[in-house]
């Protein structure tokens, strides 16, 4: 196999127009004692479906609260979209709209239905007014209507959200993230308590979605299986280090910094424990 070269540092001095995320030596912590990051280095092109490997507790929701700025580094820089994602930052609230982030709790609000739920997505366009009483334009509910059917939910628009199965309910969450005309799509673990084949439609709906509307999509996995499949690039991360960051063309591995190993050998080696 040949030898490949390993992802750079990204040098701010040369911002490009390509990168949608980068990270440069970044540290962070919950506690101030202990690092539940240390030293990542990432660069993620725009329009790219990138997948975030780790066993529990790897830090992998860490990363992503640190590119929807829920968390602020200790250390480093982080761009997302050239600004510094800090969710207690006026400037970057717009920003924060645009990033579609979906939680690995989902966050639906169980009693109110599939539609409302969709709808919540839009919030950020009302007016104060209409965001006050949750009075949404029409065009709001008619495209809510149709990302409702993209997402296969025809027909389960009036049911409450806590009556819906697994799979129906990480619908609801992926159609609320596109209500909100994204750019950047962050999930976590999103089909990591479903059957095989529920999980496999989710992600079918996640790719088909980020390349209809040429989303950068992150997913965060514990299993490298499907991240495997599904995106065109993933990062390993180990006990909040970063070591590995392989490229995915088809049914090969373009790229990655081990270059003697096996796509098996990748697999075995960082397969989830739990599932051996
Ligand atoms: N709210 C928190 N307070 C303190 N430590 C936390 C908190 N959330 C996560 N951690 C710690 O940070 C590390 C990374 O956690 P996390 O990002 O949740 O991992 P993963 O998503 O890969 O399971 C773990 O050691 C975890 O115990
Ligand atoms: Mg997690």
């Amino acid at each position: 196999m040949k030898q490949i070269q390993m992802t750079k540092n990204p040098s701010f001095s040369l911002i490009s127009t390509k990168k949608i995320i980068q990270m440069n030596d970044v540290w962070t912590s919950y506690d101030s004692k202990n690092y539940a990051l240390e030293k990542i280095n990432m660069s993620i092109d725009r329009g790219t479906n990138y997948a975030i490997v780790g066993q529990s507790g790897s830090g992998k929701s860490t990363l992503l609260k640190l590119m929807n700025g829920m968390m602020i580094p200790s250390k480093g820089i982080i761009k997302v979209d050239y600004m510094t994602p800090n969710i207690k930052d006026k400037k970057f609230k717009n920003m924060m709209h645009s990033i579609g982030y979906i939680p690995q709790s989902l966050g639906l609000v169980k009693n109110i239905t599939v539609l409302e739920n969709i709808l919540l997505g839009a919030l950020p366009r009302l007016n104060q007014f209409q965001s006050l009483f949750n009075k949404f334009p029409e065009s709001e509910t008619q495209e809510a209507k149709k990302i409702l059917k993209q997402v296969g939910l025809s027909g389960k628009e009036d049911r409450k959200a806590y009556m819906l199965s697994g799979g129906e309910k990480r619908r609801v969450a992926i159609a609320r993230a596109l209500m909100q005309h994204p750019t950047i799509l962050l999930a976590d673990e999103i089909v990591s308590e479903l059957d095989h084949v529920t999980a496999r439609e989710i992600m079918d709906l996640i790719s088909e979605a980020q390349k209809r509307m040429n989303l950068t999509a992150i997913m965060v996995h514990h299993d490298i299986h499907l991240a495997l499949e599904y995106a065109n690039r993933v990062a390993v991360i180990k006990e909040g280090a970063k070591i590995l960051e392989i490229g995915v063309e088809g049914e090969s591995i373009v790229d990655f910094q081990t270059g003697d190993m096996t796509r098996d050998e990748i697999m075995e080696m960082y397969a989830d424990d739990s599932k051996k």
